[in-house]
């Protein structure tokens, strides 16, 4: 098996330079992302991009102080999008169907893969990006600052800028974790034992379980985020009882 690296590796950037990005460059880097694989022809994704001040301020508050949010000469909102598409159907005489769990999963689709391409576009010239998932700490208030109409939800933010560092490439678990053959094959103890000692760097502990359980455990990040972003999901039409 031959895993040599065919791209340039992806590394997340946390230190920007406070260089602005050339004219054009945020509009050009969004066109390839809807270069982009969409579902059913839909396109359903939104960039935000935060260009007032305050604004961006306030969602670095609500991300928990991230500097970075702060730092980036360009910030954006990814949202999954199923309005744009809904809009469309009534001005032409359609009634739009009731599809709150397929929607959200196909507009997170269509937004996490535009985004990529996004991504990838902007390292490809030297850019650096991280995105920020921590925005979700202030869902509910987000949706009221960006005026994001029902069927749109703020997925995550995109810090987009000149790096200000450069990080080795982190740890990802074993390949042959992520990938099956034919049917879903569950972890053995021993490669469960290899991924965490392979991630191990990637934490200042090199405790990844520990950092695992702050996110994913019982009264962890993950399941203090449930309430907001189940009212959010109500509020925008992706629930359903
Ligand atoms: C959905 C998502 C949310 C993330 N949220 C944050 C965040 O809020 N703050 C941050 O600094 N990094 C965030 N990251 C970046 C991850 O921490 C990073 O991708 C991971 O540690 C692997 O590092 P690498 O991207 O350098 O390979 C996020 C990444 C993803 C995909």
């Amino acid at each position: 098996m031959n895993a040599d690296p065919i791209l340039a590796p992806h590394r997340s950037i946390r230190l920007f330079s406070p260089k602005p990005l050339p004219d054009g460059t945020l509009e050009r880097l969004v066109a390839e992302a809807q270069r982009a694989p969409t579902d059913a022809t839909g396109q359903m994704y939104s960039f935000v991009r935060i260009l007032d001040r305050g604004r961006r301020q306030r969602i670095a508050v609500l991300s928990g102080e991230q500097q970075h949010v702060l730092d980036a000469a360009e910030f954006l909102v990814a949202c999954a999008d199923t309005h744009r598409l809904t809009r469309v159907l009534e001005l032409h005489g359609r009634a739009p169907g009731d599809y709150p769990a397929t929607g959200l999963h196909f507009a997170v689709i269509d937004a996490t893969l535009a985004t990529q391409r996004l991504i990838d576009a902007a390292e490809a010239i030297g850019l650096g990006t991280v995105c920020i998932g921590g925005i979700l700490n202030g869902v509910e208030e987000l949706v009221e600052l960006l005026a994001l109409p029902r069927g749109v939800l703020p997925l995550f933010g995109l810090c987009l800028g000149w790096p200000g560092e450069e990080p080795v490439a982190r740890p990802r678990v074993a390949l042959a974790s992520v990938l099956h053959a034919d049917a879903y094959r569950d972890l053995t103890t021993a490669e469960a034992a290899a991924d965490v000692a392979a991630m191990a760097p990637i934490t200042r502990s090199g405790d990844w379980p520990a950092v695992l359980a702050r996110y994913f455990a019982a009264g962890g990040t993950m399941e203090a985020r449930e309430p907001a972003l189940r009212r959010a999901l109500d509020r925008q039409g992706f629930a359903w009882r």
